[in-house]
């Protein structure tokens, strides 16, 4: 078995990439380390490369469907990582996995229809319900011994005669819950009793920390299959957002078929020759690495908590089950949101404010261990000193 070296540090300044050189726009300067944007610094692994430049040879990149061998390398993957078996019939292209959620908004709700969403969440989530007109509904997670669970009780009192839709995070961002099946269970039972579709956003999926597993909404029953939509891609698991190629399984016919008419009105479906090519090569040779890549940003997790432990105890991270994303706890040190934000820029840092995910995120700032260790370790250090006493 080939070993990696996630230890190795890739220059990525000047490449036009959001995470560096989007620097002077989000933080205000370029000295920050930043440990921000969810995309790692690891190099997309070899296997994925060299596919592309096969692919890039030759010269001619014109129209292009997408083949059998790039729909059995989905299907053998659900299979073998998360024992979940699919069809070729179910899947439909996206050029991301929030386009795929803004366009399921758009063909499944009308105007005017409510949308759930459980704050703290992914940013993008709101604006998918609220810029095409929708009502958006905030059912809060419970904070609970470090860890955040759903709040049964608050849904099915917030859910009104025209909630439509739940745009569920599985595994979430950035509390980094893997949910469980006993979770999706009961959640799944009140969206069907309600009818309410489920769009399952599980971008986060194949990043599993040990002792823990992805379990897709769609798998927990045939129900549950028929009432929602499984948004994934191999965009975080292998860094290669930047190639726009995700996919979406839909085992209901009359739910795909309203999807992909909507989808043949608008031409979004073709994708790109690259990110079809990068994807059957994750799919297909892709486990080792992630295995390896994991295993590297559990040990970078536990640097980091011993280090917090050691050196500024009131900082205390969220240990996540899932997701290279760290959410933590500034809300100890008593400092206004604003003042923990610009004193870690000051200090050198550029993390997401935890704001950006809600209020309920009021306190957190998220941080990225999808990074060499010697990154982590610097940004740690310069924590530190602006911090420790
Ligand atoms: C939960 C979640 N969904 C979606 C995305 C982005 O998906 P895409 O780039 O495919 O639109 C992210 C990126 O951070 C994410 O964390």
């Amino acid at each position: 078995m080939k070993i990696y070296n996630f230890d190795e540090l890739v220059n990525r300044q000047d490449t036009n990439c959001v995470k560096y050189d989007g620097r002077l726009q989000f933080f205000g300067n370029n000295d920050v380390l930043p440990l921000w944007v969810a995309d790692m610094d690891f190099k997309t692994p070899d296997f994925i490369t060299e596919a592309v430049q096969l692919r890039a040879q030759h010269a001619i990149y014109g129209y292009t469907f997408r083949p059998d061998s790039y729909n059995n390398a989905i299907i053998h993957w659900l299979k073998t990582r998360h024992n979940w078996e699919i069809q070729k019939e179910w899947i439909h292209f996206s050029p991301g996995v929030v386009p795929a959620l803004a366009m399921s908004v758009m063909c499944f709700t009308e105007p005017g229809d409510s949308v759930i969403v459980q704050p703290p969440v992914y940013f993008p989530f709101f604006s998918a319900v609220k810029n095409s007109d929708r009502e958006l509904i905030e059912n809060p997670l419970k904070l609970q011994n470090g860890r955040y669970f759903m709040d049964f009780e608050d849904l099915e009192k917030k859910i009104q005669a025209d909630t439509k839709m739940l745009l569920l995070c599985n595994p979430h961002n950035p509390g980094g819950m893997a949910w469980t099946k006993k979770e999706l269970q009961k959640l799944g039972e009140i969206c069907i009793a309600n009818n309410i579709i489920v769009v399952s956003d599980e971008i986060h999926s194949d990043l599993i920390f040990k002792g823990h597993r992805h379990i897709p909404f769609a798998s927990v029953s045939e129900e549950f299959a028929m009432n929602s939509i499984t948004c994934m891609a191999p965009s975080k698991t292998f860094n290669i957002a930047g190639l726009s190629t995700s996919f979406m399984v839909m085992p209901n016919k009359k739910i795909f078929d309203k999807y992909d008419n909507l989808m043949k009105g608008t031409h979004l479906y073709g994708g790109n020759i690259f990110g079809s090519v990068a994807l059957e090569a994750a799919y297909t040779k892709g486990s080792d690495w992630l295995d390896q890549m994991m295993n590297y940003v559990e040990g970078n997790y536990d640097f980091m908590e011993q280090f917090l432990k050691e050196n500024i105890p009131l900082i205390i991270p969220m240990r996540p089950e899932a997701t290279y994303l760290v959410w933590l706890d500034f809300s100890a040190l008593r400092l206004k949101d604003a003042d923990i934000n610009s004193r870690l820029i000051k200090a050198g840092v550029g993390l997401n404010r935890g704001v950006q995910f809600g209020r309920q995120g009021k306190g957190f700032m998220r941080l990225n261990i999808g990074c060499p260790r010697s990154i982590l370790e610097e940004a740690l250090e310069r924590m530190k000193k602006e911090f420790a006493e």
